[in-house]
């Protein structure tokens, strides 16, 4: 598949949160390009464990940020990364423990896994964010 290109549609209006997301879509193109490659099982979970660890940390981020302005959709925002971590995770131990290499169709859901979540939830912190910072 393509890969995310990012542009102002991407923006949630706050450059701290915005600098997280162009590092995440940078590691899911290095994903997207290591399965059009047709790199081994283990190359792809490596790859998925650094977008992990970079969403981990930038779930974090967010969360702290939630905190300190008092944000009112803490507890539902945090529930939705927790599924989205918990969704990562089993695609990764799915790519490790399969024969074949990664269908198009997993790339797929990650790309939306990466983008609604951009699109909805963090669309309506960023509004909130940029006018309590
Ligand atoms: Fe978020």
């Amino acid at each position: 598949m393509k890969d995310i290109i990012w542009s102002k549609i991407l923006s949630v209006g706050v450059d701290e949160i915005d600098e997280d997301h162009r590092k995440l879509v940078t590691v899911f193109n290095i994903l997207n390009h290591a399965v059009a490659d047709g790199e081994s099982a283990e190359y792809l979970a490596a790859v998925l464990d650094e977008l992990i660890h970079c969403t981990v940390w930038h779930f974090s981020h967010e969360e702290r940020l939630m905190l300190k302005h008092d944000y009112k959709g803490i507890a539902e925002h945090k529930a939705e990364h927790q599924d989205l971590i918990k969704a990562a995770k089993e695609l990764q131990q799915k790519i490790l423990h399969a024969d074949s290499a990664v269908a198009e169709e997993n790339i797929v859901f990650l790309e939306h896994w990466l983008t609604e979540h951009i699109f909805t939830s963090d669309m309506r912190l960023g509004a909130f964010l940029a006018r309590a910072i």
